[in-house]
């Protein structure tokens, strides 16, 4: 499945920035991963790539979902997926942090390891403990021949193309789409859903693509809302569920490209401490996609108006009007199932960060300090 690219395929094609290409190429990323994948009746996954057996994937008794930096923001995503799809048990954990914790590791643990590079010497040297132990390993990487995808048991290559901006975005969301694919896999293969469901989620998967490109046609509204939030030095993203994982994306897109400090919370916790530090004006970035957990969001997000925050919240379209009742300022996306909305929650935040980078004036694609690929431990 894997497309081929050139150097001359990587040129900007008429953006400022490479970030800005890739994420504008995130319609067509999706396609590509999603290509092949999908019967023809839209009934079922068929990942033909993988070598697990039904009997294998019965054996399952425990995933752990090992990555570095966005990968990993993936990662947690991949856990609300896997579990509530398969009813697998999922543990996430960084890469540097999961070799020294010594993981409880068996025949019946299927490790995954996610990595746009495939060349991460933190998530290599994972893969490499987890085989020593007896585990499968899955890769999901976005390149065919790389460490990662050579050494692992089974490979799920992303179709995002070359990322060049260190700040990675159509990964991300490819990483994303190959974990829905793989969750509906698990999930057929277990009977933990039936046709009718998995059919229902494929339908949405396909429909992503344009949901996106609804979003990039609305990017100059989030141009005004990045240069509010660029005079700041403090900000805070909130969620709950899925929306918190794409929350701690959010906040790193941002850390990584306009040297904003911000932090990722899971809304409920505020209270037990990081509500001290909202003061009048700080902005919080508030996630609310998730229709079961809105009005408990939604009280969090009262918890910060009363002391002055000024809140911009990501919503679904058909909420905007009860939202904006409780909200300053706010970005409707177009409405899919929950477990999807990452896919598409994840873009307004990818472009704040963009436009917030601009408006201070970096270097966007070549943020001080970071690299594409890390290949020191
Ligand atoms: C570096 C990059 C990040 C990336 C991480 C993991 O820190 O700057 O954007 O998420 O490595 O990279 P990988 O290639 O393993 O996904």
């Amino acid at each position: 499945y894997h497309v081929d690219w050139d150097l001359v395929t990587a040129e900007k094609a008429g953006f400022d920035h490479f970030m800005m290409k890739e994420i504008h190429e995130q319609p067509k990323a999706y396609r590509d991963t999603m290509m092949g994948r999908i019967a023809e009746d839209g009934k079922s996954v068929q990942l033909t790539e993988l070598g697990m057996t039904a009997d294998y994937i019965k054996a399952i008794r425990k995933i752990q979902i090992v990555a570095c930096g966005t990968a990993y923001h993936a990662g947690l995503v991949g856990k609300t997926v896997i579990e509530s799809l398969a009813r697998i048990p999922v543990e996430t954990d960084v890469a540097s942090e999961y070799r020294y914790r010594s993981p409880i590791i068996t025949e019946d643990t299927l490790v995954i390891v996610v990595s746009q590079s495939g060349e991460t010497a933190d998530t290599l040297a994972a893969l490499r403990e987890a085989k020593r132990n007896g585990a499968r390993v899955l890769a999901i990487t976005n390149v065919v021949g790389s460490s990662v995808a050579r050494e692992a048991d089974d490979v799920l290559i992303t179709s995002a193309g070359p990322e060049i901006a260190v700040a990675s975005t159509k990964a991300y969301t490819t990483q994303l789409i190959a974990f829905y694919l793989f969750g509906l896999h698990l999930a057929q293969t277990l009977g933990t859903k039936d046709q009718a469901y998995v059919a229902e989620v494929l339908a949405a998967m396909k429909n992503l693509p344009e949901q996106v490109e609804q979003v990039l046609e609305q990017k100059t509204v989030l141009r005004q809302i990045a240069d509010n939030l660029s005079k700041h030095n403090n900000l805070f993203f909130i969620g709950r569920g899925v929306d918190y994982a794409v929350s701690q994306e959010g906040s790193l897109k941002l850390k990584e490209i306009s040297y904003i400090h911000s932090e990722a919370y899971a809304a409920g916790e505020l209270k037990h401490g990081t509500l001290a530090l909202i003061e009048d004006g700080i902005p919080v970035v508030a996630l609310i996609t998730q229709e079961e957990l809105y009005e408990k969001t939604l009280s969090n997000i009262k918890e910060v108006k009363a002391r002055g925050a000024f809140v911009f919240a990501v919503v679904n379209a058909g909420a905007e009007v009860e939202a904006a009742k409780s909200v300053d300022e706010l970005f409707a996306i177009p409405k899919t199932l929950p477990l999807l909305a990452p896919a598409v929650a994840v873009i307004p935040l990818q472009l704040i960060s963009y436009y917030a980078s601009l408006a201070r004036g970096n270097d966007v694609d070549k943020p001080r300090n970071l690299a594409k690929s890390v290949t020191v431990e």
